[in-house]
């Protein structure tokens, strides 16, 4: 007989005992569970519900119980169905019939509720840490490799060169921002759903303040139907997390790229490396390709709860409870790509003479030549087109755009049909002004303003993440 069997006089039918259990998932919520229940026990004596010596018997079995979760020794019992119930049953077994008050003005739908946002509270502290080891990891590459030139791309074709430090750093930002989601998250969640009952709010006078800053939240939830119900808070959570996975995917698919030897760009170490069981040549970045994988999954885990939240009617309804797994898998995904990551970034090694090679490749200082152009007095539409054809022309003749000779520039300024580019073609210092300009030094130091690639910005870009990361 369950637990709730009372108006019950069949026996519950062995499939549906399977179908509707969760123990094998919510025992992740255990230990958030027992402090669910120690804060609402001492609020039952504080509210005169339960005598104090009751209230001391169950508090101090609940402790005891924690004592068993944390080193394994609890059995728990599929036939009781979830945690909530596994738990007040290995009470019971502990300390006695005074266990059967535990549950006075609470019902599993306050409960779970309460032990959803403890425990995605908990997680949401560990996020948060992992993610700062993560830009502490990126902080540290590019101080290590702090004047590394990366040619930049757009189309995935060669655009403009950059600082690899810079490129670095944009995943920090992304960080930063994931880490900021998350903390707008907590913060919404942080309030306690005990009292609300199954739906109504409970019949005792709890002091639900008092429960709630035992555990750490906030306030209270002011709607009891909305706080057994509301799992906004994990779709919240989940699209923090959704988007941060695309963070770190998108990194860890460059990181694909930049290590196969036709770029070169990267050795990933063997620590975060794997073999083929067949060819024996292979080292594969099989960690960055599952972050990837994952990323899947928390993508999946948001549509999940969207999915599951958009048919309920008000109040609890048990669609809730297959919520759990996609957030307890897409955080354990999370966790486990951003410790990954942290690991291959520490350890990856930079070979700053192919990126250097690859930067002297595909053109790539064009923009700065044709900012240059206008600075000599070109409008830039016309500058563009000088400069396009320039590009053209050396190509044709195998050089770089800082090898041109003076024939070649006047010619290229003959296709603008611009009196501006008539001026210049007369004047014998043009050609020494385009071939300076089309430096990758000098493309990197002209993009001089806050947020750009030179040298000098991107040092006092770092040292500023640098610091803060420390405090
Ligand atoms: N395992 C359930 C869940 O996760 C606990 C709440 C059950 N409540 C109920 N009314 N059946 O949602």
């Amino acid at each position: 007989m369950q637990r709730w069997g009372g108006r019950f006089s069949g026996e519950t039918d062995p499939r549906v005992i399977a179908f509707t259990r969760s123990i094998e998932i919510d025992v992740a919520l255990a230990l958030d569970d027992i402090e669910g229940s120690i804060a609402h026990v001492r609020g039952l004596g504080r509210a005169g519900v339960l005598p104090a010596t009751d209230v001391a018997a169950l508090v101090a079995g609940l402790e005891a119980l924690r004592g068993d979760v944390e080193s394994g020794r609890i059995e728990w019992d599929p036939a009781l169905e979830d945690v909530h119930m596994n738990l007040e049953a290995a009470l019971e077994a502990r300390i006695g019939p005074v266990a059967r008050s535990l549950h006075t003005g609470r019902s599993r739908n306050d409960q779970v509720a309460t032990d959803l946002r403890l425990w995605t509270r908990r997680a949401i502290d560990r996020l948060d840490a992992a993610l700062v080891a993560m830009e502490r990891a990126l902080v540290g590459l590019a101080e290590r490799e702090i004047d590394v030139i990366l040619p930049g791309t757009t189309h995935i074709q060669p655009a403009q060169p950059v600082l690899l430090a810079h490129h670095l750093l944009a995943y920090v930002e992304m960080l930063e921002r994931d880490r900021g989601r998350l903390a707008d998250a907590r913060r919404r969640l942080n309030v306690s759903p005990l009292g609300a009952g199954a739906l109504a709010g409970s019949g005792w006078p709890l002091d639900r303040a008092g429960t709630a800053a035992e555990l750490g939240f906030e306030g209270v939830t002011a709607n009891s139907m909305d706080a057994v119900s509301d799992r906004d808070f994990v779709v919240e959570v989940l699209a923090a997390v959704a988007l941060a996975m695309v963070h770190l995917s998108r990194f860890a698919e460059e990181v694909t790229w930049w290590s196969n030897p036709r770029f070169g760009f990267v050795r990933v170490s063997d620590a975060f490396s794997t073999g083929s069981s067949m060819m024996p040549n292979k080292r594969n970045p099989d960690p960055a390709e599952l972050v990837r994988g994952k990323t899947a999954r928390a993508i999946a885990a948001l549509t999940a709860a969207l999915t599951i939240l958009k048919g309920l009617p008000l109040a609890y309804q048990r669609d809730l409870q297959e919520g759990l797994p996609p957030l307890v898998g897409a955080i354990a995904g999370f966790e486990g790509s951003l410790g990954t990551m942290t690991g291959l970034v520490a350890t990856l090694a930079i070979d700053a003479d192919r990126m250097r090679a690859a930067a002297d490749e595909g053109y790539i200082t064009a923009t700065s030549v044709a900012d240059e152009l206008v600075r000599a007095g070109l409008p830039f539409r016309s500058a563009h087109h000088v400069v396009g054809a320039l590009v053209a022309a050396a190509e044709q003749r195998g050089l770089g755009l800082h090898a041109v000779e003076d024939a070649d520039v006047v010619a290229a300024l003959g296709v603008a049909d611009d009196p501006a580019a008539a001026r210049l073609a007369a004047d014998t210092a043009t050609g020494e002004r385009v071939r300076r300009a089309a430096t990758i030094e000098a493309a990197l130091a002209s993009a001089d303003l806050i947020g750009g690639t030179a040298p000098t910005r991107v040092r006092a870009a770092v040292a500023a993440a640098r610091q803060r990361l420390v405090g």
